[in-house]
């Protein structure tokens, strides 16, 4: 079997969740590594060694690294994304070999960046994989392979409900709205709105064969605008939410039209950094004519029990679960969450179609369209209205479009306590 050598940039949260689903296939191994801190990348370096993921050799710089590895994920802030791809583009111009290009979601802050990108992984030839680790889901893909013939005697889903919440992210960057590009919407409705549109999709049509004709959202901010809360963002993370604040809870809905038939369904989505629960729960429902499914990753097949007295054995309350906020009581344990969050998946799908020289699953254009979905619901969230998308002059706007929340102007429509 050929084996896909990537080489990775970033040395943070994410680089180590995935580090730790490559473990778990056959056709990647992390050849290369560089990151803004070399010290971080020469420490998560070493763990990759020892885990034997790869020789993940530290690179100064990520066009040094590209004569040395076949793909590059970028896997830094939002706010990086640009600056890594172009670069990368010079390589290639310079004669590195790279067959393509993985992008975290979200792939902009807004249209005009994710359609850079694009045309950036155009202009160098490389094939692109837009990594939304919720569609490869087992739970997910395995309710279709379930339903199969029940879609196919009754119909296709017409709802679903889709939710990613958690208590807040763990770096400064995410909170800053002009850097992550807003707030949980940004970070987390990208998300929610993918894995939507992509379980009302008929089996057996690509991703975007559904058209979104219409957006309706609402952002808030509920809970880290009181003053106590917004003083431990300024204490810990050094953003000032009285005067650039991001939403921390967004819910809306996107409904599509099947082209061939007419058809109307419905995903709703919701999102919060404001859930006061264990950790980390993704939900996701789906309702047919006469079938539904339901995932909910807060239900695991292990629980433990740590009562107070032994409450300081556990070193690590994340080992249990992502985001975990308790580290006492009865505790949901996920003990392969990169698996259950669809990156191991999403990985063996990158490296099996660069190896073939395709596309992945889900392309950057794709990606694109998500950017699209999500600067939609901040429109409709700005507007307090329905933002119409068979409509040409909305398209239009959306190309340019940065939500005032992204501006830093959060206070125009945020209520700040
Ligand atoms: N799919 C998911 O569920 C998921 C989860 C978490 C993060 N993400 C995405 O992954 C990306 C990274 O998030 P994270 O949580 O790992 O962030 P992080 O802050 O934990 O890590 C970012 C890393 O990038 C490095 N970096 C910063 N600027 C850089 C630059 N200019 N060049 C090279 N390296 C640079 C930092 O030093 C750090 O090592 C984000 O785009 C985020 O949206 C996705």
């Amino acid at each position: 079997m050929e084996t896909l050598k990537l080489g990775i940039v970033g040395a943070g949260f994410i680089t180590r969740f995935q580090a730790r689903a490559i473990a778990q296939i056959r056709n990647m191994d992390i050849a290369g590594i560089t990151s803004r801190t070399k010290a971080h990348a020469e420490a998560v370096a070493k763990e990759i060694r020892e885990a034997g993921i790869g020789e993940a050799m530290v690179y100064d710089s990520v066009g040094e690294m590209a004569n040395h590895v076949d793909a590059i994920a970028i896997y830094s802030p939002n706010f990086t994304r640009i600056e890594i791809m172009e670069k990368i583009v010079d390589a290639v111009q310079k004669g590195a070999s790279l067959k393509g290009v993985i992008c975290e979601k979200p792939l902009g802050r807004n249209m005009k960046e994710a359609r850079r990108l694009v045309e950036l992984a155009d202009e160098a030839n490389l094939r692109t994989a837009y990594f939304e680790n919720q569609i490869f889901m087992k739970p997910i893909q395995s309710q279709l392979a379930q339903l199969t013939p029940q879609q196919k005697t009754m119909g296709p889903l017409v709802l679903t409900r889709s939710a990613e919440e958690h208590g807040g992210p763990h770096e400064p960057w995410f909170w800053d709205p002009t850097q992550q590009g807003g707030g949980v919407l940004s970070d987390m409705g990208c998300h929610s709105i993918a894995v939507g549109w992509y379980v009302l999709t008929p089996i057996g049509k690509p991703p975007t064969f559904l058209q979104p004709i219409s957006v309706t959202a609402e952002t808030s901010l509920l809970k880290w605008g009181l003053p106590e809360w917004r003083q431990k963002l300024l204490d810990r993370f050094g953003v000032d939410y009285s005067k650039t604040p991001a939403e921390d809870f967004a819910t809306g809905m996107v409904t599509f039209r099947n082209p061939e038939t007419g058809q109307i369904s419905k995903a709703q989505f919701t999102d919060s950094w404001m859930f006061e629960k264990q950790g980390l729960r993704l939900f996701m429902d789906g309702m047919g004519p006469g079938y539904a499914f339901e995932v909910n990753t807060l239900r695991s097949t292990l629980e433990v029990f740590i009562g107070d007295e032994a409450a300081d054995a556990i070193a690590d309350a994340e080992m249990a679960l992502e985001k975990a906020t308790a580290s006492r009581g009865l505790l949901a344990v996920q003990y392969n969450e990169a698996d259950l969050y669809g990156y191991t998946d999403e990985n063996k799908d990158a490296a099996a179609a660069f190896l073939a020289g395709k596309d992945g699953t889900l392309p950057w254009s794709y990606g694109l369209e998500i950017t699209k979905l999500v600067m939609a619901a901040y429109l409709s969230a700005e507007r307090r209205k329905t933002i119409d998308l068979t409509d040409t002059s909305v398209q239009q706007e959306l190309e340019t479009y940065v939500p005032l929340i992204q501006q830093g102007r959060g206070a125009e429509v945020l209520q700040v306590s």
